[in-house]
């Protein structure tokens, strides 16, 4: 059985869900790190005042009990506190009274670089509202919940995964980070930025060059290609490589198998060597501008500006965050194709089978 997810929720709907299957039974969850993953994707220099107001603590519906995974789908559910003012403009059943509150009003404005154009043409929908609520980001809380529970599977065979930004804006350095967000904020504009997510821990022989699908380096750079706003995925030295002589791109092996570098970034033909996973994702600039890009109405067919919504000035550390996730769920499917387990004790021995027949120990 393959570990999956499937997710729902619009951004000021009444909740977001996440369902997961395929958790081997036995896998002890805690309820404060999952929340702690919540609690860290609202953080972050130039986030809107939205975070504040989300509380983001998980509920479990299904598939957990007294904290222990039973092997069946685990169902998460995280309720959206913004949704008290929009029960009008978001009721999922034909709303009853007089329009009050938010999204009573359709918006036709589509923003360049969001869904809103094309998702309002491909569905047919006559509201962009229609298109952009599920298009939000706000729907990364629940891949950050199940991001938390890939990671406690992934600790059990001494996995780590986690992200940083590592650029906002053009600029390295925090305090610069900090003035160049300060300085868009003024200018009413919006910033991108890079996060990097490292792995530790994964052992040689994750993913496959068998077929391209199975490859581990498709599927983390899909897992983050997918994240909102990701425009770009490097695994290792990435783009570097394309201007480095062979004699300087690939890691020689020592006598006990490890590398002397890690520019490969952990994986070789489609297979995780041993070396520690490092990914980085390029952000765009975030597309609501609080003042506005040129747009067309619509209804009417005339320029206009682009609409106009509450929004985060950058959401770099917000995305390590995400990315984080991302990254621990494709390797806990990895991992779990590997090593199977109906119960978390037959996965964890699985593994700890194959790193003694491959002779393997963690630094
Ligand atoms: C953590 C996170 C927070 C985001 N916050 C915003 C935001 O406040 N305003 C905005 O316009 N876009 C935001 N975005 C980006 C949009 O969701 C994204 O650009 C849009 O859905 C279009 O998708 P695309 O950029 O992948 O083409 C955010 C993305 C992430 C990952």
């Amino acid at each position: 059985m393959s570990l999956d997810l499937v997710t729902a929720g619009e951004s000021h709907g009444p909740a977001l869900v996440a369902i997961l299957t395929g958790l081997p039974a036995g896998l002890r969850l805690d309820r404060s790190a999952i929340d702690e993953d919540l609690h860290r994707r609202r953080q972050g220099y130039g986030r809107s005042p939205r975070q504040q107001l989300e509380a983001d603590e998980v509920e479990v519906l299904a598939g957990l009990r007294h904290g222990v995974t039973l092997g069946t789908p685990l169902a998460l559910v995280i309720r959206n506190r913004d949704h008290e003012n929009w029960t009008w403009g978001m009721s999922p059943w034909p709303p009853e009274g007089e329009p009050s509150g938010k999204g009573t009003k359709p918006v036709t404005l589509p923003r360049p670089g969001h869904a809103d154009l094309a998702g309002t043409l491909k569905y047919g929908h006559d509201d962009v509202r229609n298109a952009l609520e599920r298009a939000s980001a706000r729907q990364t809380a629940s891949h950050v919940a199940a991001g938390a529970v890939a990671k406690a599977l992934l600790g059990e065979i001494g996995v780590t995964v986690s992200g940083r930004a590592v650029e906002i804006g053009g600029e390295t350095d925090a305090d610069a980070m900090r003035a160049a967000t300060d300085a868009a904020r003024t200018d009413r504009d919006t910033l991108g930025g890079i996060v990097e997510v490292v792995a530790t821990g994964v052992p040689p022989g994750l993913g496959s060059y068998a077929e391209k699908r199975d490859r581990l380096d498709a599927r983390v750079g899909a897992a983050l290609m997918g994240i909102q706003a990701v425009k770009a995925v490097e695994i290792g030295d990435g783009i570097a490589l394309a201007r480095a002589r062979g004699s300087e791109a690939h890691d020689e092996i020592e006598p006990d198998r490890r590398r002397m570098s890690n520019r490969a970034g952990g994986v070789e033909a489609g297979v995780s060597n041993g070396e520690a996973i490092v990914t980085r994702a390029a952000m765009k600039p975030l597309p609501t501008l609080m003042r506005p890009l040129r747009s067309v109405d619509l209804e009417s067919g005339e320029p206009g500006q682009a609409l106009v919504e509450r929004s985060d000035v950058q959401a770099v550390e917000a995305l390590a965050v995400v990315a984080e996730a991302a990254v621990a769920w494709e390797l806990a499917r990895a991992a779990r194709e590997k090593f199977g387990g109906d119960a978390l004790t037959d996965f964890v021995a699985a593994h700890s089978a194959y790193v003694d027949r491959i002779g393997w120990r963690t630094p």
